[in-house]
């Protein structure tokens, strides 16, 4: 497993985490650029569940507020876990509605960009949408499906989970909108994602899997979903069946430069 230079905070016995001011104050300054940014770039679905998760502005939210909204909306919940989990962890987690959140955030100096999820990727990013019952059926399928698959057909079923949950794009009626997590937490890459420099491919799964990705460059391709409900679709075809095709066909060439060693 990476290593991370971040420890996540624990709760006291009445599952309290105490935050240092310092760290509410990353929060706000991530939080109110980013809503202003996402206005007219994120789905509907997204910013529905942004009003109903009610995040607070002025301080790291505590996991129990985000699971009563969650519980209620689609059965969902977050757990707190360490900076950096396996992925057996990981497949667990989601198999059984859980998503993984690490109780740390990142410092001053990783405003912009962190390898690591930090708490306002995880809650920003992604529990807004597990709102949704299309995106939370899609994410639970994915967990159970990750659980039973082998160590290589994982690999594959990370670049679906890389193409949709966090860099996917959906068209909607009022144009072309934001979904993944990971361009919805990144005031660059919201802004890089819908813009002309980028390629905009139709969304097709085997497609997705056989794409490469490097996870320390603005992505140079994006999938399209004809809608967000096409994810609810997704989960109740044979996945595991293209992940047998896309084995078989092999990776697309990488459309970015080699990692430099
Ligand atoms: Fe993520």
């Amino acid at each position: 497993m990476k290593t991370t230079q971040y420890v996540a905070r624990q709760p006291d016995e009445s599952g309290f985490i105490d935050y240092p001011e310092a760290e509410h104050q990353v929060w706000n300054t991530l939080i109110t650029r980013q809503l202003k940014l996402l206005e007219g770039r994120a789905c509907q679905e997204y910013l529905d569940g942004i009003e109903q998760l009610g995040l607070p502005h002025d301080r790291i939210p505590q996991l129990d507020e985000i699971n009563r909204v969650l519980q209620a909306a689609t059965g969902w919940r977050v757990a707190r876990v360490p900076a950096l989990i396996p992925f057996q962890t990981f497949f667990e987690l989601l198999a059984s509605q859980q998503f993984p959140v690490a109780t740390f955030i990142r410092t001053p100096e990783e405003l912009d960009y962190l390898q690591e999820p930090d708490i306002f990727h995880e809650i920003f990013g992604h529990c807004p949408l597990l709102t949704n019952p299309w995106f939370a059926e899609f994410t639970h399928t994915y967990g159970k499906l990750g659980l039973q698959a082998s160590k290589e057909e994982r690999v594959y079923l990370a670049r679906l989970y890389w193409m949709t949950i966090e860099f996917g794009l959906t068209e909607t009626s009022q144009g072309r909108r934001i979904y993944g997590g990971g361009i919805l937490s990144s005031p660059k890459e919201t802004l890089y994602s819908l813009s002309e420099e980028p390629v905009h491919q139709a969304f097709d799964p085997l497609e997705a899997m056989r794409t490469p990705y490097r996870i320390d460059i603005l992505q140079p391709v994006y999938f399209v979903l004809p809608e967000l409900k096409r994810l609810f679709d997704l989960a109740h075809e044979d996945i595991m069946a293209l992940v047998r095709q896309a084995t078989q066909l092999g990776l697309h060439a990488p459309r970015f430069p080699p990692k430099a060693a």
